[in-house]
């Protein structure tokens, strides 16, 4: 991910160096990669190949990353550490941070425009809208609308997983159903299942956020620790306890896991992910 994302993002050296150069300081950053991940094995499922999954997986990981810069900037979280570095807008400045999370959107965009990513143009066109979907005010940015509006606010849980499930589950969805159109046309209870799975567990990653934010560490998450707590968030975590949180976490990973006996052995890496999902310490 790390090679490809550095052929795609322009290079540092072309003007205007200062914004190509953040691009690069937000995508290439490290991070986890779970969304890339979730790309490529649910590219084993539709047998697609390697060089499509990789155009995929970086578009989705842009969007991420792009949604990482915007999400730490003052007027948003006002963060100043991720990914054990700091945020975009304190190495460079806000208005370059902004310009970021506007270019890495747009690159991300066009890399499924100007890539074959499908067998067929149509699928290729459903996977452009799929994920302008994801990113969009029906999904990422309308999760974090309403996690803005819900600052001071007691949430319930039927509305604390509306905001999970769309600022963090969409773009989660979108990976899975992304990898799994890149490949072999799969039969349409193949794809409900791996739709399934990809609901519970994009709300299962969320609330291990939650839970790793109120008892993780600031070095070992790479990025503040508390601080939902410090801003008044509604979280799992802040509902349920910490321990229930992480129970009800594990419960999503069950539901996510049985979704998947409908796939047999291609699934097997979507188990593994998901697993790491709810065990992963940061
Ligand atoms: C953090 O995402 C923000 C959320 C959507 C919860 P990740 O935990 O995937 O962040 P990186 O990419 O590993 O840094
Ligand atoms: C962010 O959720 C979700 C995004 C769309 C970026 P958080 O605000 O909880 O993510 P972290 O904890 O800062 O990574
Ligand atoms: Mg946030
Ligand atoms: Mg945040
Ligand atoms: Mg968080």
């Amino acid at each position: 991910m790390q090679a490809c994302l550095g052929r795609v993002l322009p290079e540092p050296k072309i003007a205007p160096e200062r914004l190509h150069q953040a691009m690069r300081y937000a995508a290439q950053g490290g991070g986890k990669r779970v969304r890339p991940l979730l790309v490529f094995a649910a590219g084993d499922v539709s047998r697609a190949s390697q060089e499509r999954l990789e155009i995929v997986a970086a578009a989705v990981e842009l969007i991420h990353a792009y949604s990482l810069v915007h999400d730490d900037l003052p007027c948003m979280d006002d963060d100043t550490l991720r990914r054990g570095k700091p945020t975009t807008h304190i190495e460079y400045d806000e208005a370059t941070a902004l310009l970021v999370g506007d270019s890495l959107q747009s690159l991300a965009f066009q890399l499924l425009a100007e890539f074959v990513v499908a067998d067929e143009p149509a699928t290729q066109l459903k996977m452009a809208g799929i994920l302008a979907h994801a990113a969009g005010s029906r999904g990422m940015a309308g999760g974090q609308a309403i996690d803005l509006a819900s600052v001071d606010k007691a949430l319930s849980l039927p509305e604390l997983e509306m905001m999970h499930i769309h600022k963090t589950g969409a773009l989660i969805r979108a990976s899975v159903q992304l990898g799994a159109l890149a490949g072999h046309e799969l039969p349409e209870a193949k794809l409900k299942a791996l739709d399934q799975f990809a609901k519970w567990i994009g709300l299962a990653f969320q609330v291990i956020d939650d839970v790793l934010d109120a008892e993780g560490n600031t070095a070992t998450l790479g990025k503040t620790a508390g601080k939902d707590a410090k801003d008044n968030k509604p979280t799992y975590a802040g509902i349920m306890g910490i321990s229930g949180a992480r129970d009800f976490a594990y419960e999503l990973k069950d539901r996510a896991e049985a979704a998947l006996s409908e796939l047999g052995e291609s699934a097997h890496r979507l188990g593994e992910i998901g697993r790491y999902i709810v065990e992963r310490k940061f």
